[in-house]
């Protein structure tokens, strides 16, 4: 089997459906259920035997070093971490928890199980670490996408922690020969994407009649991708990224935030419209992100051109897909969006007007 962290949040739970529609082997899903996790996600998997399901701290060594014991995959993918850059401005002590602390314990546990495999198993173990592009920092107008070359420079503690994050995965395999893959990877949206985020929030509010709060200016910019391809990316690296080695991960859809609400705004007239008026006129510019980065954009090159990968969805498409799912799924946005993410958005939105 696969051992998944974080297979309860938005990119995890979708990697874990897509794989298990689309193999045959078997997942661990070892996932904390902070905020961000929901097992309702994972409904649709209650009867299958082949999704185990573990509720469990990646910073826990004993309980991490008992499930490998116990389950012995031949490949742990870990998307387990703090996500969103707004709480880490907030708070980053969780941050540096489980997106350091958390990886660190994790390589350590898969170190010591990975020394104990035969030699055929131990070669063929791989531990696939799920990155951001936003280790990389901010680029101007003109600069060049980042490329699996760029330098690191994270501006947020959020990036700051994955950055960390990705150099403590770089030593375990420079120093103990452990077989990595690290994949950076640009904005996912999708299904189950947890409503704190751009796309979703965007349309919450966009049906609640709630303003629609635009950071800044509104032009920064973001490369987006569907989640589903970024699944299937993360399937290519597994299957035959070469151990040691990065990925960039992009969907070559750079686009402004305010580019990407109005484009929100216009499906929603179309598949949802309101009695009176447009979408549009709930467009409201709040106080900008502290340190927030102007531009983030992709070179996924290598990636296509040594594992065949290429993103299938438009951000045209893509986006439709997205926003009928949310029109259909609106109960499950209302049960994630219980209890303590009001209080997230009082403390986020409140001191923005
Ligand atoms: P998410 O916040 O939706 O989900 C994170 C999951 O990790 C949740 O289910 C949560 O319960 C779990 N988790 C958190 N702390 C844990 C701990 N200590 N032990 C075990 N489980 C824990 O995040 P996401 O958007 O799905 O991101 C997944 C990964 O992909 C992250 O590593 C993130 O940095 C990376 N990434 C995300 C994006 C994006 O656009 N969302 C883009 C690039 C990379
Ligand atoms: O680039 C990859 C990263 O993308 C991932 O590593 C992160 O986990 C993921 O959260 C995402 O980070 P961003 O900060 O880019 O995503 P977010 O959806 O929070 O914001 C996208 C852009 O929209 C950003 O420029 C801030 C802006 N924004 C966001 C919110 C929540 C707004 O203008 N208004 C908002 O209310």
């Amino acid at each position: 089997m696969i051992l998944v962290t974080g297979g309860a949040g938005f990119i995890g739970s979708n990697f874990v459906l897509d794989w298990l529609r689309g193999s045959s082997e078997a997942v661990l899903n070892v996932d904390k259920l902070t905020y961000a996790g929901n097992l309702g996600t994972l409904e649709s998997l209650s009867d299958n035997a082949r999704h185990v399901f573990v509720r469990a701290d990646i910073c826990e060594r004993a309980a991490m070093e008992a499930l490998l014991v116990e389950h012995k995959p031949r490949a742990i993918l870990h998307f387990a971490a703090e996500s969103h850059v707004d709480r880490s401005i907030h708070g980053p002590t969780d941050f540096v928890q489980t997106n350091v602390v958390g990886t660190f314990t994790l390589l350590e546990t898969a170190r010591a199980y990975w020394n104990t495999l035969p030699a055929a198993q131990k070669s063929a173990f791989r531990f696939l670490h799920v990155s951001t592009d936003e280790v990389f920092g901010s680029l101007s107008a003109d600069d060049p996408p980042f490329s699996e070359t760029t330098a690191y420079a994270p501006n947020s503690p959020y990036s700051a922690t994955k950055a960390g994050s990705d150099h403590l995965v770089r030593a375990y395999h420079h120093t103990y020969g452990l077989p990595v893959l690290t994949t950076n990877c640009s904005n996912n949206y999708g299904p189950y994407q947890f409503p704190e985020k751009l796309i979703p929030l965007m349309i919450a509010n966009a049906l609640a009649g709630k303003p629609l709060p635009v950071y800044g200016d509104g032009n920064n910019v973001r490369d987006w991708l569907y989640v589903g391809d970024h699944c299937a990316a993360i399937r290519r690296v597994l299957a035959d990224g070469k151990p040691g080695e990065t990925y960039n991960i992009g969907g070559w859809n750079e686009k402004k935030n305010l580019d990407v609400v109005n484009a929100l705004c216009d499906l929603l007239d179309t598949l949802r419209p309101k009695g009176q008026g447009l979408y549009r006129e709930q467009i409201t510019y709040v106080k900008d992100r502290l340190g927030h980065d102007r531009r983030y954009a992709i070179d996924a090159r290598k990636i296509e051109r040594e594992l065949g990968w290429k993103p299938a969805e438009t951000f045209e498409t893509g986006l439709a897909r997205t926003v009928r799912w949310y029109l259909h799924n609106q109960a499950w946005v209302d049960e994630v969006a219980s209890g303590e993410y009001q209080k997230w958005v009082e403390d986020n939105y409140a001191v923005r007007v």
